[in-house]
């Protein structure tokens, strides 16, 4: 059996609503996983999230619930809000689920035989408000501590260190031999940056029951918990475990945002080199999306809620503005006025019209027949694909849709050009307007099939109105002249209606 192309996205904290940063990640990994699927590989796409740990602990705390009750609720919306976004995902992990704790465990016990971790203490400041400890960073200019951080007392802390040092040099020299681990270029490069100007200190993985009790135990000392990304980063290799008949491992992509960049790029590949396992082929980093220029934050109300966007303007409206906005990679911006003029200039006059006009012409002037084989538009169609294929076998997902879109601008003039209503009204140009309509209309079916992976219910919409069965899901579809003579078309609708605002 061959491998499945095995997807992840991180793993969310439940202590928390999700936003757009969240429906972004999973946008990216779900038209990857679309995609892939397209092009013909078997995938498996997981999704999940991450349970434990202090702010759990205390969010469950304050709502006078028991931290696994506090996580089912809070878990039914996260899992409400994966369907919303009509993600395929094919396991959702959560990691209070016995079969990832179990895996961890067996991999704590594994990694503690084998040596790879030592128990020391450590000497440092702790604000017991804040439950954690402070570091000379959080020290003021006078040396105090702000009086945010409450009582700051100085504290003897046993507890299990990972050898994370130990493996340094290997990772760099991995790292480097392997340009497409990390990606984009400049992410890679931040990674060797840290890793060549810092002593990669040992990691600490557990913590005292006393302090926090939500988590995993350590197989091998019940007064300890297993530090929270510990266990958040082993969901990958648990879920396929979990699914030991599908080869799953080593996963292809690991989608994660900038700030988690080194947990995934520094201490998993060293994890997995102490587990035994092979190494993720690629830890895909994307930027983290703003509002207006500022940061999004709750508090101070610069938000984006994802329902409501697609409860306005449809689910496909907002997969399409975050991808063809943002590439993987950079910082983005989001803004109503952005958002509303792609709609506007690219669904409803590019890609809404173009069908719109093209299905509705053959409607009236063929009575929704379709006319005999044309091969004006073949050549901008073949070459669209052609991209395209390229193009998401490197999850170059934007420029895909520029790609694309290349092709929805080019027949959009085509109409302009040919004039199918002039030509209508002469009888000695019928033939002329037999081959536009057959171009026009194999058009709209190649693009159903190539922005599938993207928007995958216009893409429906767009196969259901030219009267074809099933969805335009393989990537194969695209090649010209799958529209037979003959065939009669279903009922145009507008996909993308306008919007006055
Ligand atoms: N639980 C950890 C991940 C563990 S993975 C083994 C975590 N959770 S999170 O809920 O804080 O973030 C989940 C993902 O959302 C991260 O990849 C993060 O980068 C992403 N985003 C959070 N805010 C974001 C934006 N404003 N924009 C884009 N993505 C952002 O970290």
């Amino acid at each position: 059996m061959s491998k499945r192309f095995y997807i992840t996205t991180a793993i969310d904290y439940v202590n928390g609503q999700p936003h757009i940063g969240h429906a972004y990640e999973k946008i990216i990994a779900d038209v990857i996983a679309r995609s892939r699927r397209s092009l013909g590989q078997e995938v498996f796409f997981l999704t999940g999230l991450d349970e434990h740990g202090q702010k759990v602990q205390q969010a469950a705390l304050a709502d006078k619930k028991n931290p696994q009750e506090y996580c089912d609720a809070i878990a039914a919306d996260w899992l409400a809000f994966a369907q919303r976004l009509e993600l395929t995902n094919n396991d959702f992990v959560r990691t209070t689920q016995p079969r990832h704790k179990e895996y961890v465990q067996a991999t704590l016990a594994k990694l503690q035989a084998t040596g790879h971790f030592y128990k020391a203490s450590y000497i440092g400041f702790y604000s017991t408000k804040e439950e954690t400890f402070l570091t000379e960073k959080d020290r003021r200019p006078d040396g105090t501590f702000d009086p945010s951080y409450g009582d700051v007392v100085e504290l003897k802390e046993e507890n299990y260190y990972f050898k994370l040092g130990e493996h340094q040099q290997w990772l760099i020299d991995y790292i480097e031999a392997n340009p497409s681990f990390v990606q984009p270029d400049y992410r890679r490069n931040e990674v060797l940056g840290f890793l060549k100007n810092n002593k990669l200190e040992d990691l600490c993985i557990s913590r005292p029951v006393a302090r926090l009790n939500w988590g995993i135990p350590l197989p091998f000392d019940p007064e300890f918990v297993t530090y929270v990304w510990f266990d958040a980063l082993v969901n990958y290799a648990s879920v396929a475990q979990a699914h030991s008949e599908l080869a799953l491992w080593p996963a292809d992509v690991h989608v994660i945002g900038k700030d988690i960049l080194k947990f995934h790029a520094v201490y998993w590949p060293i994890m997995l080199k102490a587990m035994g396992l092979p190494l993720p082929k690629q830890v895909l980093v994307h930027g983290w999306w703003q509002k207006d220029g500022a940061r999004i934050s709750k508090s101070t109300g610069n938000v984006i809620d994802p329902i409501a966007v697609i409860n306005e303007w449809g689910l496909d409206a907002l997969r399409f503005y975050v991808l063809r906005e943002l590439d993987i990679g950079p910082d983005g911006n989001w803004t109503d006025a952005g958002f509303r003029s792609r709609y506007q200039a690219e669904l409803a006059n590019g890609l809404g019209n173009l069908v719109n006009r093209s299905l509705s012409m053959l409607k009236r002037y063929r009575n929704g027949v379709v006319p005999a084989r044309s091969n004006e538009l073949a050549a901008d169609a073949a070459k669209a694909s052609d991209e395209t294929r390229a193009l998401l076998k490197q999850n170059q997902l934007q420029s895909a849709l520029q790609s694309i879109w290349g092709l929805v601008n080019r027949a959009n003039q085509y109409v302009d050009q040919t004039a199918p209503f002039k030509l209508a009204k002469d009888p000695a140009q019928a033939q002329r307007l037999d081959e536009v309509l057959y171009n026009l209309a194999e058009a709209c079916r190649i693009l159903a099939v190539l922005l599938w992976p993207f928007l995958p219910g216009t893409s429906a919409k767009i196969y259901a109105q030219l009267g074809l069965p099933g969805a335009p899901e393989k990537f194969d579809a695209s090649s010209w002249g799958g529209l037979t003579a003959g065939h009669t078309i279903g009922e145009p609708a507008p996909l993308f209606p306008r919007k006055d605002v």
